[in-house]
């Protein structure tokens, strides 16, 4: 039996793709979500509609910092590890829901799986850079996205149990890009998130991102994040000029509007990857990207949050994308995860 840890909301995309590979595979998987994302647009939509086995568990872990959640995480996925004693225990991603399941893990010397291994941003200031950095120093089985993440587990020393499978968020959008809710919007407009703890918990750098992103020569759509929301709603900050603030989409939803957009702007990391899919264009407001092949492909330029930098690159992101490489797999990486789950070494893309 797999004991799955999820929590936050990239986690339910990427395991409503290996959750199927794996039951089509007809292993067994237990599911344990941890709490970390609770709201019913952030977590309940997304197993609802991307058809996601109901979890066994909720930790109910919830809001806090990350020392007080995470051990909460730590203390419940434990005592859930021992009472089921699985194979494996498989993680996703770089959120704090992973650090846990993963120390939970290595320190029950249950095998670990980490699917997303060997990203880095070399930015230690993120906590998502530690949450991958752990996870992928003490998992047994590091199931790459590409052959650049496996290339800098090796100069970390890991070269154990590395395997590049694609990445698995590429087969979610393939899979379910057919039944995306069509977007009601008319007109062009542009794609915009923003969560990441760097742009959002420094007030002065969030009213200047909302600023830019309200003065574009185009509309701009944000579905709010909670944090971006509270954060904005700590300091007074409301939307101005064009920028059209929306409640979380979901999963689905997403996928209507990436279709229908000019381009996309954004601190996430999936979202880079979906918009490329997508035949999109990717404006990062970060400093850095993990999803380096994105730039080298001249799909996604990294700009920070410098108001200039960002009008800069709005005639580039208009202009349409041209022929796509498959650079993070062909959408089958979810059914590689699962054979190398199930101990058979075949699969995989590259
Ligand atoms: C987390 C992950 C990040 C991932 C992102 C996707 C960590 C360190 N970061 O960031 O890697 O890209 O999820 O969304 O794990 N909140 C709600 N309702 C919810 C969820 C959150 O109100 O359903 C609020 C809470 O007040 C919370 C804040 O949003 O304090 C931020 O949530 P948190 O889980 O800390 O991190 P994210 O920013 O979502």
């Amino acid at each position: 039996m797999i004991l799955t840890v999820v929590g936050a909301r990239p986690q339910f995309v990427k395991a409503a793709v290996v959750s199927r590979a794996l039951a089509r595979a007809g292993v067994e998987e237990r599911i344990v979500h941890t709490g970390q994302h609770y709201d019913h647009g952030m977590s309940r939509v997304f197993f609802e509609e991307m058809e996601i086995p109901e979890p066994e568990v909720n930790l109910g872990v919830g809001s806090g910092s990350h020392a007080r959640t995470t051990a909460a995480m730590l203390a419940g996925l434990e005592r859930e590890i021992e009472a089921r004693k699985p194979r494996w225990v498989l993680v996703y991603g770089d959120t704090n829901s992973t650090l846990a399941g993963a120390l939970a893990a290595a320190k029950l010397n249950v095998p670990l799986a980490h699917v997303e291994a060997g990203l880095r941003s070399f930015n230690r200031r993120m906590p998502e850079e530690i949450n991958r950095i752990v996870a992928d120093h003490v998992a047994d089985l590091l199931l790459c996205p590409s052959a650049a993440a496996a290339r800098q587990l090796e100069r970390e020393g890991i070269t154990r149990g590395v395997h590049v499978v694609g990445d698995v968020m590429v087969d979610a959008v393939l899979h379910y890009a057919g039944r995306a809710v069509p977007c009601p919007l008319p007109g062009e407009f542009a794609l915009a998130t923003v969560h990441r703890a760097e742009n959002t918990d420094d007030p002065a750098r969030l009213a200047t991102l909302l600023e830019t992103l309200g003065s574009l020569d185009l509309p701009v759509v944000l579905p709010l994040h909670p944090r971006a929301r509270e954060a904005m709603a700590r300091v007074g900050l409301a939307a101005a000029g064009r920028l059209q603030l929306i409640e979380p989409l979901s999963y689905l939803q997403m996928l209507g509007y990436l279709q229908a957009c000019a381009f996309v702007l954004t601190d996430s990391g999936g979202l880079q990857k979906e918009a490329y899919v997508l035949g999109k264009r990717c404006i990062t407001l970060r400093e850095e990207t993990e999803w380096t092949e994105l730039v080298e492909l001249d799909a996604n330029r990294v700009v920070g949050v410098d108001p200039r930098a960002i009008r800069d690159a709005i005639p580039w992101a208009r202009r349409p994308l041209g022929e796509r490489t498959w650079v993070y797999g062909d959408g089958r990486a979810g059914e590689a995860v699962a054979a190398l789950l199930c101990g058979m070494r075949t699969g995989a893309w590259s």
